[in-house]
């Protein structure tokens, strides 16, 4: 069977890199299309190492329309594109928000322009379980179907309006494009082998790069924010999946799209990708102190402006039509982010 070309946006980007491994091992061949603003060619080496064959990798900024469409003439082949290219800071969101909306909007247009305009295209969209907000009880875990809230950030409302964008202009060019929005919850781990992983620039802000930091050393200890939420203990829930089996979602995306496993019932389609297990901030602590023996000291600090109280996925959708799911133990997911912070820090 002949491969397929994919072209993936922000492939050298922590959940790209680790699709660009996936799609490898699945019989796509990847473009990599990259600016380097948030990632570094070290991470080209670690696809080379663990596929062992180098990526093929086009430095180009998606905003940039005439270096993308150059890209497009360079690689006639392509007709489906994995979409990551994008700024995720909820925080520097706030404080600079035009950054975001030119990155984020900007990259999607020219790709959805470009690629439409060659013939036939279809596009997976890296989207996030932020549009949701903070679901009601009822819709608890979140389904699909669960109503959509206005986002707490620019970086939230960049998600909502990418999501926007795609569904008109794949309505509009119902012959033309092919959409699967893809909602991650919170995605953490690297890969078995410490090759690939999340490199934060600066402080982190996510809970397991700052928990791993704090294991390290790096970090005198770990501010949780806030005990007196309406959880079981008091801190915040949300649903950790391992980055790899997320990766392995966007491989079932293309599969889908690309036939080999199934048909798209509508020429845009939603799937929320999670466990479907809730983890509060304490429980997450303690699974990485006892999954890989070390301590974590942290202090309970007030709450953090804008965070949801608790939200979890129902990934049953994209269990029985994607035929896919996340089941790699949570034991397995904070070794990997510990073996990955570890070499990171020099520390094997
Ligand atoms: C949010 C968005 C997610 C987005 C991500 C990008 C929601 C529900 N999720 O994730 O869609 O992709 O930002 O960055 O809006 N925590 C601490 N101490 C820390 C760091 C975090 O206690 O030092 C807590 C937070 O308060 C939160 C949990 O850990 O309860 C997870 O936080 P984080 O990793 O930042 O992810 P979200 O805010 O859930």
């Amino acid at each position: 069977m002949k491969r397929i070309k994919v072209l993936v946006t922000g492939g050298a980007g922590y959940i790209g890199a680790h699709t660009v491994v996936e799609l490898h091992k699945s019989g796509y061949d990847a473009v990599i299309a990259d600016n380097l603003s948030n990632s570094s060619e070290d991470v080209l080496t670690g696809i080379e190492k663990i596929t062992g064959e180098k990526p093929v990798f086009e430095r180009v900024d998606c905003t940039d329309y005439n270096a993308l469409a150059d890209l497009f003439l360079r690689h006639k082949d392509i007709s489906y594109a994995i979409h990551f290219a994008a700024f995720k800071a909820v925080g520097e969101s706030v404080s600079d928000p035009m950054k975001y909306y030119r990155n984020n909007l900007i990259s999607l247009i020219n790709l959805i322009e470009i690629m439409t305009s060659a013939g036939e295209s279809s596009i997976v969209f890296s989207s996030s379980c932020t549009v949701y907000g903070q679901p009601s009880a009822n819709y608890l875990p979140v389904g699909e179907d669960a109503p959509l809230q206005p986002a707490q950030s620019p970086y939230g409302k960049t998600k909502q309006m990418c999501e926007d964008i795609l569904k008109d202009a794949s309505q509009a060019m119902k012959e033309r494009l092919k959409v699967i929005s893809l909602r991650y919850f919170n995605p953490v781990g690297a890969h078995p082998s410490a090759l690939i992983g999340e490199l934060p620039m600066g402080v982190p802000q996510n809970l397991l790069p700052f928990v791993a930091q704090t294991a390290a050393g790096v970090r005198e200890f770990l501010n949780v924010w806030g005990d007196d939420y309406n959880t079981p203990d008091g801190s915040c829930i949300r649903d950790y999946i391992y980055v790899c089996d997320l990766a392995k979602a966007h491989v079932a995306a293309l599969d889908r799209m690309t036939e080999r496993n199934g048909k798209m019932d509508e020429n845009i389609e939603y799937y929320n990708l999670g466990t479907g297990r809730g983890l509060s901030v304490l429980e997450v602590i303690d699974l990485f102190k006892r999954a890989n023996s070390v301590d974590v000291p942290f202090k309970i600090a007030p709450r953090r402006p804008g965070d949801v109280e608790q939200v979890w996925a129902d990934p049953s959708k994209a269990n029985k039509v994607l035929g896919w799911r996340a089941d790699t133990p949570v034991e397995s997911v904070m070794q990997s982010a510990w073996k990955w912070e570890k070499r990171i820090r020099g520390m094997e």
